[in-house]
């Protein structure tokens, strides 16, 4: 699905208590987002993932598409012992379009 990165920058409000984004971004409660779309999941090295998450990533866990969209959805499905505690966004278009957004990092 093709997303809006516009309309993803104001879905991404429901992630920054816990993420941020750019050239300034520091790892807050969960990693900084830069480069995760496409990317291998738990790359960035001074953030304590879950082990969860670390043995996935081990396991070839790329952050795609499909994968992103899923952890999304419900962020148990794809890491059911992992740390990040979303509910998880309903709409397939707030997920195409937050994915866009982050896709410009
Ligand atoms: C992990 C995206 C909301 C906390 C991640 C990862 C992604 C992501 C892509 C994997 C990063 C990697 O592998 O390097 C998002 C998006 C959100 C969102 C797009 C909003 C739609 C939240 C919220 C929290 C949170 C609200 C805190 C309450 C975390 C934590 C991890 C994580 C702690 C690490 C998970 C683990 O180690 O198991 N998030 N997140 N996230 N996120 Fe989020």
């Amino acid at each position: 699905a093709e997303g809006d990165a516009a309309a993803g920058e104001k879905v991404f409000k429901k992630c920054k208590a816990c993420h941020a984004v750019g050239e300034d971004a520091k790892n807050k409660v969960g990693p900084v987002l830069n480069g995760v779309v496409g990317a291998a999941a738990g790359q960035k090295e001074d953030f304590k993932y879950s082990s969860n998450l670390l043995e996935l990533a081990e396991g070839g866990l790329t952050w795609d598409e499909e994968t992103l969209a899923a952890y999304l959805t419900k962020p148990k499905d794809v890491i059911p012992k992992g740390k990040m505690s979303f509910a998880g966004l309903k709409k397939e278009e707030d997920i195409a379009n937050v994915i866009a957004y982050l896709s410009g990092f």
